[in-house]
């Protein structure tokens, strides 16, 4: 037996260690947040909306993955949004940074350890579908798991049932109920008109899509593109927690051999700052109801 599991390739951290991070965060904070929230690049604000804040910076909190990468926050924030109590990720673990796949999920396992329910996690994403514009905002209905085909799925390995089964469902990993209910928050507060729903697909990144990709990501039925969001999903659905996705489409992708436009972060960020107080008014809107 022992001969054998030595053969497995094992995820960094066992149940205890999770546990020891939710037991320090709880044994610090008041706040039992029922809702966690992970915020995307440049999306991070939402964070400061929080009041009744109590803030963790990643490398105080035991066992918490630490954020190597420059003018990234890396921080905890519990707060109120709303009247309603939620953690918020102000910077996230991205696969492309060097992170393995076991530590970009690994906050998500602390946050159903604290008693969360729901995760709503935000992005900023390329859009893939012709009929959106830069700037609209995509509620995602589902996904597709680029680097989970080549073997990077945070559940590979030994499988914990105090998180979940063996093989679960993906089917549903976007609760339909909270699309609706985004959908419904959207008309109020006036964001309709740029809300989209639609597929994303992760790529592992930190390249931009050439044109051939971009064609070969359409034809599968992506609507938008981007290098985050998937493995965190996948580890929520798995412990049985609730998810709500939201894309910003920060550009549109290069699908013409004759086009000068080129993909660049500048511009990703430039929008992610244009359209960053809707998606938090949404976001925040969105919670009062949950
Ligand atoms: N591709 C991948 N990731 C992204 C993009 C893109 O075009 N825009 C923002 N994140």
């Amino acid at each position: 037996m022992e001969a054998a599991s030595s053969c497995l390739s094992q995820s960094s951290y066992s149940y205890e260690d999770y546990k020891e991070t939710a037991d320090w965060l709880l044994a610090n904070t008041k706040q039992r947040p029922k809702v966690a929230i992970i915020c995307g690049s440049g999306l991070g604000g939402l964070a400061e909306l929080l009041g009744d804040r109590n803030v963790f910076q990643y490398k105080d909190i035991p066992r918490f993955p630490i954020s190597t990468v420059q003018g990234h926050a890396g921080q905890l924030v519990f707060g109120k949004l709303q009247g309603r109590e939620c953690v918020c990720m102000q910077g996230r673990f991205h696969f492309y940074e060097g992170y393995n796949i076991h530590t970009v999920t690994y906050p998500v396992r602390v946050f159903f350890l604290l008693g969360v329910e729901t995760l709503i996690v935000t992005n900023a994403a390329g859009g893939l579908n012709g009929s959106y514009n830069v700037g609209d905002i995509m509620l995602i209905k589902d996904h597709i798991n680029m680097p989970g085909f080549s073997g990077q799925n945070p559940l590979c390995g030994h499988n914990d049932d105090r998180f979940g089964v063996r093989f679960p469902c993906m089917s549903d990993a976007y609760d339909g109920e909270l699309r609706a209910l985004a959908k419904q928050t959207a008309k109020e507060q006036s964001c309709d008109s740029f809300l989209q729903e639609g597929v994303y697909c992760m790529l592992a990144g930190p390249t931009y899509e050439t044109i051939a990709e971009c064609k070969v990501l359409q034809t599968l039925g992506a609507d938008a593109v981007g290098m985050s969001t998937v493995p965190e999903v996948v580890v929520a659905r798995h412990c049985g927690l609730r998810v709500l996705g939201l894309s910003l489409i920060t550009n549109k992708v290069v699908t013409d051999y004759d086009s000068t436009e080129k993909a660049n972060h500048e511009e990703v960020l430039r929008t992610t700052r244009h359209r960053t107080e809707d998606l938090q008014n949404l976001v925040s809107h969105l919670i009062s109801k949950i």
